[in-house]
C-alpha cells in the first residue's frame, strides 16, 4: 500500500486522549481529563435547537454561517468586548473554536512559517500548526516555571525572519491564568514591530473568578484589530461542547480566505446549532453568569482539598475550569504519576508534559464534575501523593 500523509503519520495523539481512553478501562473511575462540562446546556437554548429541527431548518447555510447569527455575534462582541465587526465581511461561524483555529492556520501559513506560542499551551495548537505545514515555536520562560507564566523578553527572543504569527490563549488552558495586560500590550507591540499576525483564543473569558472583570482582548489595542484574528466559542460559555459552534472575527481578507476554505472543509457549522447559538447569544438572557458561579464553587472546593496535602501545591486558577497541581515533592514525573495514580486509585488526570516540557512537574485537573465527586477524586489524589 502507498504511504499515508507523512505529516499526519508524524502526529502523536495527545496524552489527554490517551489517559481518557485508559480511564475507560475502569468502571468506577473519576475522570478529570477532558474540559467537557457536565452541566446541561440551558433549556432555552436546547429548545431553540429542537425548534429549528422540527421546523425543517436542517439544511446548509452560507459557508460563513447564517447572516442573522453573524449579526447577533457582532452585537454580542460590540457589547461585551467593545469591538465592532461587520457581519457581512468580518465574521465567520465555525464548527467550534477548534475549526476556527484550523481554518485560520490553513489560511495564513505557508511551508516553514513559524508560529510562536508560550508554554504551557493548548496541545492542539502544536498539532494543528504541524498539520498546516508550519513550524511550532514553543516559548518556555525559565523564570516562569513556578508561576506558569511567560515574559515578553522570552517571546521577543523567539522571533525570527520566518515568524508569521503569535497565538495567545487567555485565560489559558491549562494554567487557568489570565495574562497580564502588560504582557498583552507587549505582544501587540512585538506584532506591530515585526509585522506579525496574532490569533487570540478567548474561549475561557466567560469563566473568570474572584469578581475579576471579563479580560480585554488584544484586538482592542490601537493598530491591532487589522492584524488580529479573535476566536471564541459557545462550548464553554454555554456548556455547548457537542453543538460545535465557534466564531472568528478578523479582517475581510482573512475571513474571506477562511470562508473559501470552509466551503471545502465542513460547508458550514450545523444549522440547528446555529439557531441554538442565536438564542444563547441574545443579550437579555445571561445564561453564562450561572455557569461561572458553579465553577467558582468547585474551584474553591478543589483548592481546599489540595491544600490538605503535604506534597501537592495548587496553582490557583484565575479563570477556566482547569487547575495545575505541582507534584514535584512526590519525586515522580508527570507521566509516571498520572498512569500510576490511575492504576492504583482509579482517578484520571492529564500529565503536565502534555502542555510543554516545562510542565513535567505538574498534573492538570479539569473540574468539570459534580462537587462531591470532585472532592472524592481529589482526596484519592492527595492520599496517593502523600504516601509516596
Ligand atoms: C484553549 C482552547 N481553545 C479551543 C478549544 C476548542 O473549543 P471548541 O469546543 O469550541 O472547539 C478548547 C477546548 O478545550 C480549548 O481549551
Amino acid at each position: 500500500m502507498k504511504e499515508l500523509s507523512r505529516v499526519i503519520s508524524a502526529i502523536e495523539p495527545s496524552l489527554t486522549r490517551q489517559l481518557f481512553n485508559e480511564a475507560k478501562k475502569y468502571n468506577d473511575v473519576i475522570d478529570f481529563t477532558l474540559g467537557d462540562p457536565d452541566i446541561q446546556t440551558p433549556t432555552g437554548i436546547k429548545l431553540a435547537g429542537c425548534d429549528a429541527i422540527i421546523s425543517g431548518k436542517t439544511r446548509y447555510s452560507q459557508n460563513a454561517g447564517l447572516l442573522e447569527l453573524r449579526q447577533v455575534i457582532s452585537r454580542y462582541c460590540e457589547s461585551k468586548e467593545n469591538l465592532k465587526y461587520d457581519p457581512q465581511t468580518e465574521i465567520i461561524v465555525s464548527v467550534g473554536a477548534m475549526e476556527a483555529v484550523f481554518l485560520a492556520l490553513s489560511s495564513m501559513l505557508n511551508d516553514g512559517d513559524e508560529v510562536i506560542f508560550p508554554a504551557p499551551y493548548y496541545v492542539n495548537y502544536k498539532q494543528m500548526v504541524e498539520i498546516c505545514h508550519g513550524v511550532p515555536v514553543i516559548v518556555t520562560d525559565p523564570n516562569g516555571v513556578e508561576t506558569l507564566t511567560c515574559s515578553i523578553e522570552a517571546i521577543r527572543a523567539a522571533i525570527t525572519d520566518n515568524t508569521k504569527l503569535i497565538i495567545l490563549n487567555t485565560p489559558s488552558n491549562p494554567s487557568g491564568k489570565i495574562f497580564s495586560w502588560d504582557f498583552i500590550q507587549g505582544v501587540a507591540d512585538l506584532a506591530k514591530e515585526f509585522d506579525l499576525y496574532v490569533i487570540t483564543d478567548e474561549v475561557y473569558k466567560c469563566l473568570v473568578y474572584d469578581n475579576a472583570k471579563r479580560p480585554k482582548s488584544i484586538a482592542t489595542l490601537p493598530g491591532m484589530k487589522e492584524r488580529t484574528l479573535y476566536i471564541n466559542s459557545l462550548s464553554k460559555e454555554f456548556c455547548m461542547t457537542g453543538w460545535r459552534i465557534g466564531y472568528a472575527l478578523g479582517s475581510p481578507e482573512i475571513i474571506s480566505a477562511m470562508t473559501k476554505l470552509q466551503e471545502n472543509v465542513a460547508a458550514c457549522a450545523p444549522l440547528p446549532s446555529q439557531y441554538a447559538a442565536m438564542e444563547a447569544l441574545r443579550l437579555d438572557k445571561d445564561y453564562s453568569a450561572k455557569m461561572a458561579k458553579i465553577f467558582a464553587k468547585r474551584r474553591n472546593a478543589l483548592v481546599e482539598e489540595i491544600q490538605k496535602s503535604t506534597k501537592l501545591k495548587a496553582i490557583i486558577p484565575d479563570a477556566t475550569f482547569y487547575m495545575m497541581v505541582n507534584i514535584k515533592e512526590t519525586g515522580m514525573n508527570s507521566v509516571n504519576f498520572a498512569y500510576s495514580l490511575l492504576k492504583q486509585t482509579h482517578v484520571a488526570v492529564v500529565p503536565g508534559i502534555t502542555y510543554g516540557k516545562v510542565c513535567n512537574d505538574y498534573i492538570r485537573i479539569a473540574f468539570t464534575l459534580d462537587e462531591e465527586i470532585l472532592r472524592e477524586g481529589v482526596r484519592r489524589i492527595v492520599k496517593y501523593a502523600d504516601s509516596l
